[in-house]
């Protein structure tokens, strides 16, 4: 099992993406902490592969930091970090003029500086472990330049290049930082997405047909695990080829 002996930490596990990649890391033998703002949610998925629940909200330092310490206390120490738990719900189908204030703020508050304090509060125990990983997931729409979504490809956009400041700080304590830029699933967040942009992918990929998150989630396990070791810095579009990397 590739993640055996390793203790995770999975942001936004209550549903969606987040869900899946707590029942393939389960699989994979990881003791996990799973963390969202929803927690009868998290309490939930919890419970179906044997993890501990924790409540937060990536928008508060203060969570964040008792999130951290919380698993200091119960757990001791962390190995991998996947900063999946966003605002991804209701974000697009808008132009850039009319995306509102409260809407940019609070994607970029949850999204972006979420992302930077979640790693920052368990960063000492991510060096500690000697083969610490991070695993932050972004969206393809932020490399493609998807319209009607700006907000949430630019607060994407800056995961991207936040993997590759962190791997270059991390990584001479052997914490490797990557980023995976899944197109779009199946799953609850994308119901409000019109029919044709599913179509538009569907039928642009190398491998045509929908993706569902559980055929992504097997990459995922992988970055966060010790295998992984000389991955660092890198992006990787995990989107059945609808956008190559450079
Ligand atoms: N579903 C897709 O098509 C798709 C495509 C590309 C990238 N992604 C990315 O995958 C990740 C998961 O997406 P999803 O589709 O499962 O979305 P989702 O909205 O279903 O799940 C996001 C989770 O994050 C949690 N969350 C939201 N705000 C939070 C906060 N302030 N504090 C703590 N938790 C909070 C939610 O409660 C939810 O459980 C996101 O980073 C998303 O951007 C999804």
């Amino acid at each position: 099992m590739m993640l055996a002996g390793r203790t995770l930490l999975i942001t936004g596990a209550a549903r969606g993406l987040g869900r899946e990649i707590a029942r393939t890391c389960a699989a994979e033998g990881a003791r996990l902490v799973l963390a969202d703002i929803d927690l009868p949610g998290v309490q939930a998925t919890a419970e179906t592969v044997g993890a501990r629940a924790v409540p937060v909200d990536l928008g508060d330092a203060g969570s964040i930091s008792a999130l951290a310490a919380s698993i200091a206390a119960h757990e001791g120490g962390l190995h991998a970090l996947i900063n999946n738990g966003a605002v991804a719900t209701d974000v697009g189908g808008m132009g850039f003029e009319d995306i509102e204030l409260e809407l940019w703020d609070r994607v970029m508050r949850v999204n972006v500086r979420g992302t930077w304090l979640m790693t920052r509060a368990v960063a000492p125990m991510l060096r500690a472990a000697g083969t610490g990983r991070v695993v932050n997931v972004a969206s393809d729409t932020a490399l493609w330049g998807a319209p009607n979504l700006l907000s949430y490809t630019a607060s994407k956009g800056a995961v991207m290049a936040m993997t590759r400041s962190l791997a270059r700080e991390l990584g001479k304590d052997r914490v490797g930082v990557t980023c995976v830029a899944p197109g779009i699933l199946t799953t609850e967040s994308t119901d409000y997405v019109p029919e044709a942009r599913h179509r538009l992918y569907a039928e642009g990929r190398a491998i045509p047909g929908p993706q569902s998150a559980d055929e992504i989630t097997g990459t995922i396990a992988f970055l966060a695990s010790e295998a992984a070791l000389t991955l660092t810095g890198q992006v990787l579009p995990v989107n059945n080829g609808f956008v190559f990397n450079a």
